[in-house]
């Protein structure tokens, strides 16, 4: 048997977490579900997220997945709990900025973390950053509007937005470099981020590492599965990736069309790939 995984996020930032996902678990089927209809995610209200997170779960169970991955660090912030409490028998796997795995890497002690201003807020983070505040020093920046920024330069050559706000909020966070008192590790907290790797590694330089979640979330899928419904799915060594993906989105088919060609485009072996305007 091979498994059909649920994924989603607002937008195309759970591509981030898709890219290992199909990595970790070659054999399974996967939806992807963009709800770039109701985005961005990070600065609409809890109830927004709440809602829409359970109409999209609703959605990935109705396309009969067994398991689901929200690869989304602000729905997983807001909803994981009461998504757990609506489907107990499914296994459900969220992500959360990498602040645990940052702390092996930081030589300098403080650790910038950017991420939207919901998770930020969230009682979740509040509680992850509390456990671990007596081991690092944590520069915290909500970054508005910069996942908007991402999602809408998808398919362009144009950066120039995500330039700017990259330069404004690393800015804002202090001195970067691996020299005392410096940020010399940044936690990418929202799955957007890692398309603006290439800007923010221009305005940081080589030395300053970035961190986020995808292979630890993709192998914790794994396990969920292999000790739940999937096992023949989770055997799956790695290999080629030749994993099947079904897109959907709520918003813009084109910008996530566009967004997983050039993302996941060399590994697409034998894709079903399939866009369609979801009205959930
Ligand atoms: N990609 C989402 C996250 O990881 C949120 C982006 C948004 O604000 O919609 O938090």
């Amino acid at each position: 048997m091979t498994g059909l995984v649920g994924v989603f996020d607002s937008g195309i930032g759970g591509l981030s977490i898709l890219q290992a996902l199909r990595a970790e678990l070659p054999q399974s089927r996967f939806i992807y579900i963009a709800d770039s209809g109701h985005a961005p995610y990070g600065e609409r209200s809890d109830e927004h997220v709440m809602t829409r997170s359970r109409a999209i779960m609703a959605e990935l169970v109705k396309r009969q997945a067994q398991a689901l991955v929200i690869a989304c660090n602000t729905a997983t912030a807001v909803a994981i709990e009461q998504l757990r409490a609506d489907y107990p028998d499914l296994p459900i796997i969220g992500v959360e900025p990498a602040l645990k795995p940052s702390l092996a890497l930081s030589q300098t002690g403080r650790i910038g973390v950017m991420a939207t201003r919901s998770t930020l807020a969230s009682a979740k983070f509040k509680t992850l950053l509390a456990s671990l505040a007596s081991q690092a020093e944590f520069v915290v920046q909500p970054c508005d509007g910069l996942a908007d920024s991402i999602q809408r330069s998808t398919g362009s050559t144009d950066t120039s937005d995500i330039k700017l706000l990259c330069a404004k909020y690393t800015q804002a966070m202090g001195s970067f470099g691996i020299h005392r008192g410096q940020i010399d590790t940044l936690v990418l907290g929202c799955t957007h981020y890692p398309f603006a790797v290439e800007q923010l590694r221009e305005l940081l330089g080589p030395q300053v590492q970035f961190v986020s979640n995808g292979p630890a979330v993709a192998r914790h899928t794994r396990l969920k599965l292999s000790q739940k419904v999937l096992p023949a799915a989770a055997q799956s060594e790695r290999c080629k990736a030749t994993a099947q993906v079904v897109f959907l989105s709520t918003g813009e088919p084109q910008v996530l069309l566009a967004a997983a060609q050039r993302w996941l485009q060399q590994r697409l072996a034998e894709p079903l790939f399939l866009v369609d305007e979801l009205n959930v």
